[in-house]
Parts: structure tokens; sequence; C-alpha cells
């Protein structure tokens, strides 16, 4: 019998609030999965026509995601804030609210269209009474209450790291509702996986180009589908490492520190796994701005420590 995702917050030590809140990203995901299924019958594929903060064309599902999120957190009792991908600025919801949720509503979202695996990345912070939501968003990722993931695949998964572990629950179409498939994800200490676009290699720091040529070497197999939350949940389920460092074109690496590399970086930590920018743990880094992008290098404690011992090296 597959304990539901209610039931299951409820066992934890999980206030109520905390579990009123997480329910209410599922619920998003939920109508989210059913959305994504129908968007080229119900032509909500394709450009929206405006530009994120970031710069990026945003898709249609992209608006309608940070939408559907926005609206079912707003009525969520305890939450003080909610900041996105999608929003410039963060949206205030409650001055007495106790948590701030973080989220990428659409992560891949470029593959949509191509019908590749995307996701939503979502970490709630807390947020002290009164204090301000502003400053309680920029905290250390380590600070994290809950973090995790929506993957939309060839199943929905929901995958939900707090301080009791690392849990994967996946929807059940029939019944409309997410159930407990696996307590206590813990990663392979290794695995001969790698993940990074090598297009990207002439960006690399030389520390990194030889890690990639012993990987090549040594038996490594390559995995990269191109939408973070599919490549990290692949890694947590089977062990390897996934990489997005400073390229060319992102000097500082494409990611976002405070709503995908925090949340993940989260994830991989409470499943024995680790997660670095190179020279520090992603949750020890300190938020200085809202959309800021790290580099980021996640996965299997060995893997990760070998490319860190190769950048080293140089
Ligand atoms: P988003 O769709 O939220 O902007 O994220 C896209 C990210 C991430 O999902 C993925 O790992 C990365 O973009 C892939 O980037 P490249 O296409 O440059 O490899
Ligand atoms: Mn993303
Ligand atoms: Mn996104």
């Amino acid at each position: 019998m597959h304990t539901p995702l209610g039931a299951q917050l409820r066992q934890q030590p999980a206030t109520a609030p905390l579990a009123e809140t997480l329910e209410a990203i599922a619920g998003a995901g939920l109508v989210l999965a059913e959305k994504l299924r129908r968007a080229r019958l119900e032509d909500v594929i394709g450009e929206a026509g405006a530009v994120n903060v970031q710069g990026e064309a945003q898709q249609k599902l992209d608006v309608l995601a940070d939408e559907l999120l926005l609206e079912k957190l707003s009525r969520c009792s305890a939450v003080a804030a909610y900041a996105s991908e999608e929003q410039a600025r963060p949206r205030m919801l409650r001055a007495d609210g106790r948590y701030c949720v973080l989220c990428d509503p659409l992560d891949g979202s470029s593959n949509i269209d191509v019908a590749v695996p995307v996701g939503t990345i979502f970490g709630v912070l807390p947020c002290g009474k009164g204090a301000a939501p502003e400053s309680a968003l920029l905290q250390p990722g380590r600070v994290l209450l809950c973090a995790g993931y929506l993957l939309y695949g060839s199943s929905t998964a929901l995958v939900l790291a707090s301080a009791a572990g690392v849990d994967l629950f996946v929807l059940d179409p029939g019944r409309g509702e997410f159930l407990l498939a696996q307590r206590g994800l813990r990663m392979p200490a290794e695995r001969k996986i790698y993940s990074i676009n090598e297009a990207n290699i002439n960006g690399f720091d030389g520390g990194l180009q030889r890690w990639l040529h012993f990987a090549h070497e040594n038996g490594y197999g390559a995995r990269y589908i191109g939408s973070m939350v599919a490549d990290v949940h692949r890694t947590l389920l089977r062990g390897g490492v996934f990489l997005y460092p400073a390229t060319a074109a992102n000097p500082q690496g494409k990611l976002r520190l405070l709503y995908e590399c925090n949340p993940m970086a989260s994830v991989m930590e409470r499943a024995g796994g680790a997660a670095t920018d190179g020279a520090a743990a992603i949750l020890d880094i300190a938020p200085e701005a809202l959309h800021q992008r790290c580099p980021v290098i996640l996965g299997s404690s060995a893997e990760v420590a070998r490319v860190c011992a190769h950048l080293c090296a140089s």
C-alpha cells in the first residue's frame, strides 16, 4: 500500500503549515502535468512573446506554471513571499507568514515542444515572524527547511528532501494524488556517468578539460538531457555527476543559485551526495541577489570529489 503525500507529510515532524505549503506545490504540479500532456492540443506550446528578468524568451507554459504556483501558494496561510525565475522581484503575500518559497516554475522549458521531460524546482526557507522577506530569501541553501522538484516525464515524480531524508512520490493519475514510492533515497557513492553540455568544452577551465579527458579514458558513459530536473533525477537514482560549469557564454555558470542550484544541492546532500561550485559547497554560498547564477557540480560524492581534484590540480 503506497501512502498518499498528505498522510505522509503529517507522519513527519513537518508542521501542518509546512504540509499545507508542500501540498499546494504538489497541487500545482498535478495541474501542470495535465497541461503539459495536452499542450499541443490546447495550443499552449511556444513563446509567450515576453522576456523574463534573465533576458530569456518566456514560454507560454513558463508563465502559466508561474501563475499557477503563485495562485496556489497565495492561498497558504504560512507563505510570506514567493520568488521565482519568472518574476523580477519577490511577491509579498503575508506579513505574518512563516516561509518563503523559491521556485523555478518550469525547468527545461525549451524542451517542451519536443516532449522531453521538464520539471518544477522548489525550496522552502524559514522566514522569521516580522522578518523582511526580501532578506529571508537571501539565506544560504543550508537553512532550507525542505526542497525538491516535480519531474513531468514518463511518470510524474515528486522528490522531497527534508531533515527526515529524501522521499520519492509518484502521481497516480487515476486517483489524482501523489503516492509514496520510495523512502530515504541514498545515492551511490560513485558511478561512471557524467552529464555536461560538451559543446561548451572550449570555454571550460583547464582542470575541467583534464577531468573530461580522464572520464573519456576511464569508461564513463555520457548522458545529457538538457533539462536540469531530468539530469539530476537520473543522477539521484543511478549516481554519477552533473555539471553546469562556467562557460564562455556564462562566466558565472547558467543555473541560478536560489531556485535551481540550492534546492538540487539540498536533495543531493540529504541523499548522501555532494554539490559544489568548484570551490565551496553550494549550500554555504551567501546569496547576494535573487537571480544570481553559479557554476554547479553535483552528484555522487566520489565523482564530485574527482572533478574537484582535477580543478585543484590546475
Ligand atoms: P530553464 O528552462 O528553467 O531556464 O532551465 C534550463 C536550464 C536547465 O534546465 C538545463 O540544465 C540547462 O538549462 C541546459 O542548458 P544548455 O541548453 O545550455 O545545456
Ligand atoms: Mn531551470
Ligand atoms: Mn525555468
